[in-house]
């Protein structure tokens, strides 16, 4: 049985228009609307659900709304789906929908498993020029207006309890650990080959439950900037970013969230293989960041401190909404 990634998540909020435009700025496709009830889709087919708090038959959540209240993993085939049906069956909160199947893990997420559906695709991306490598050749680098989320990289959870929780993935669904604050924090992958973490279990010192992030894949770098700077076009807030995680090499950018807790553009993080090496890490900003910037950046922020004003513009730069 092998998971092969998140084939959707589910957001419950009280401000359902307000989640409405903030996924549309960020770049996911509308596909279905209903008063109570938004699905999103990404480029992959991977899809966000935002549901008003008071939609029937929503899987409890982890912390009071807005939150995510189920995160759908993806496996690769009807024999994985079936074996995965044997070793779910009993857990708490057992879930059998015939096509998805699920269960409660021990933090209280409510957890389902379908054949995958998402689409394979190719995109074009930013090829970097190195001093070793030069692929780009006679062809300028991309800029990109805004992003377009690919899928949903990893999902992000303060846990009341990382042994009991991190097994639990482990052990039910054949997840593995990348690497670690020991007692702390788990990065995990969904199998031995792939990303550096589809999710990050994090125990904080007063143990409890709730959505830490949720991480959108995007193409390369300069979508990450693209995405980021059109959304503080938007008017929405910078958490933190962009910035460099030392741990997974990621290029990051926070926003907080109105369906709960942050949203991150991301990219090129490590791929790693069964021969990768746990690594143990104390917990701390510098680890968290290599370097980041508080408040984010815009279409307006100068990189010469003496450029004229307001007639120099960048050659990147938009008018504000
Ligand atoms: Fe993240």
């Amino acid at each position: 049985m092998k998971v092969t990634g998140i084939e959707e998540i589910t957001f419950a909020s009280r401000e359902v228009a307000h989640c409405r435009r903030f996924f549309l700025d960020w770049g996911l496709r509308l596909v279905q609307e209903t008063p109570l009830e938004l699905l999103f889709e990404s480029l992959n087919g991977c899809r966000v659900r935002v549901a008003h708090s008071d939609t029937p038959g929503l899987p409890p959540g982890l912390e009071p709304d807005p939150t995510l209240r189920e995160v759908v993993w993806g496996v690769d085939g009807a024999e994985a789906l079936a074996q995965a049906r044997e070793r779910l069956h009993g857990q708490p909160g057992w879930f059998d929908g015939g096509a998805r199947i699920g269960c409660t893990d021990p933090n209280g997420l409510a957890v389902r498993l379908q054949v995958t559906r998402k689409r394979a695709l190719k995109l074009s991306c930013a090829r970097t020029n190195t001093w070793g490598e030069r692929p780009r050749v006679n062809q300028p680098g991309p800029a990109y207006e805004r992003a377009e989320p690919i899928e949903v990289g990893h999902v992000v959870f303060f846990v009341k309890d990382l042994q009991a929780t991190s097994a639990f993935y482990e052990d039910t669904l054949g997840f593995v650990v990348s690497d670690r604050y020991p007692g702390r924090g788990h990065f995990m992958r969904c199998a031995p080959e792939g990303g550096h973490h589809d999710m990050f279990l994090l125990q904080p010192p007063e143990p409890r439950a709730g959505l830490n992030h949720v991480a959108f894949t995007v193409r390369d770098v300069h979508e990450v900037f693209g995405g980021g700077m059109h959304m503080a076009r938007q008017g929405w807030s910078t958490e933190l970013g962009p910035g460099r995680h030392p741990i997974s090499s990621a290029i990051f950018w926070y926003f907080d969230s109105p369906a709960g807790a942050l949203v991150e553009y991301y990219t090129d993080e490590d791929e790693l293989t069964a021969d990768w090496q746990p690594r143990d890490f104390s917990p701390g900003p510098t680890v968290f960041a290599e370097w980041a910037i508080k408040g984010g950046i815009d279409g307006h922020t100068r990189r010469q401190k003496d450029a004229p004003a307001p007639g120099a513009q960048f050659l990147t730069a938009r008018s504000a909404p």
